[in-house]
């Protein structure tokens, strides 16, 4: 069942993607505001759209809950989360770093069982089942192995609400900044976990996400030999609003480091 939804969820995502290609950089891009600095365009919802309409049709008794309001009540045990356009602030400014994301989140094992994340402009879709391993366009990925974290690029995120200062996640990157080789605001949560899947970042850590911003990319993070948790470094939820996810090797390190902060 878990490779059917797989493949099912790849061939979807790759259409999905040929909507968000047909909108970026378009003069038929319509950007509306959810507040000033959560941004929505008519391409989130027809991707959205697309893909609530083909899941639903083909797993009417699972549960979908997609990021601009789809939902489908399932008695099933699988949880769809589905983020029709990961970095819109990215997508709108005309920045080619967005992606689509799909986790499937299994209510029996209580944890992500199947993930599919694509990047429609460099044509790379990450995958990953359990126990199957992670795959970049099928091809078998693995974690960096940096053990030193004063070598290692790390991600990271910023909440839409900036102004709050226990949430803004400013005091976190002010005391990771001077202790790392580079940190990185690369705009998309569910890219960020796929690149430190395959090994061009080394750790990330974000408050306030929401479970499809992460689902999808925990589990190709675990799947290609990394670890994610919550900021104790405890059992991961997607519906727990925050990530720290790495290579492993220096997972202790970033949770130290965390905890030392708050
Ligand atoms: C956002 C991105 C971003 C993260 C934000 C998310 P959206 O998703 O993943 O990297 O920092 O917290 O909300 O709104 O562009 O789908
Ligand atoms: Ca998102
Ligand atoms: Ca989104």
């Amino acid at each position: 069942m878990l490779k059917q939804i797989e493949n099912f969820t790849k061939e979807i995502i790759l259409e999905a993607g040929e909507i968000l290609i047909k909108g970026f950089r378009s003069n038929t891009t319509e950007i509306s505001y959810k507040s000033r600095t959560d941004l929505l365009t008519n391409i989130d919802k027809a991707s959205e759209e697309f893909l609530f309409k083909k899941v639903s049709e083909k797993f009417p008794n699972h549960t979908i809950i997609a990021e601009e309001g789809s939902f489908q009540d399932g008695k099933d045990e699988f949880v769809w989360y589905i983020d029709p356009l990961d970095a819109t602030n990215n997508f709108a400014h005309g920045i080619p770093f967005f992606c689509i994301s799909i986790g499937v989140y299994s209510k029996h094992l209580n944890r992500v069982v199947v993930g599919v994340i694509y990047d429609p402009i460099h044509n790379e879709c990450y995958s990953a089942t359990l126990g199957d391993g992670a795959k970049l366009n099928n091809q078998p990925i693995k974690v960096s192995k940096i053990s030193d974290i004063g070598i290692s690029m790390i991600s990271t995120g910023f909440p839409y609400d900036k102004e709050n200062p226990e949430k803004n996640n400013l005091k976190q990157f002010s005391v990771f900044l001077p202790q790392i080789q580079g940190i990185r605001r690369i705009g998309s949560a569910a890219l960020d976990l796929c690149y430190l899947a395959i090994g061009r970042v080394d750790g990330f850590w974000e408050p306030e996400l929401k479970p499809w911003d992460m689902a999808a990319g925990s589990i190709i993070v675990e799947e290609a030999g990394g670890k994610v948790t919550n900021y104790e470094g405890e059992h991961f939820d997607p519906k727990i609003p925050e990530i720290v996810a790495s290579n492993g090797l220096i997972h202790n390190r970033l949770i130290q480091i965390l905890q030392d902060v708050s």
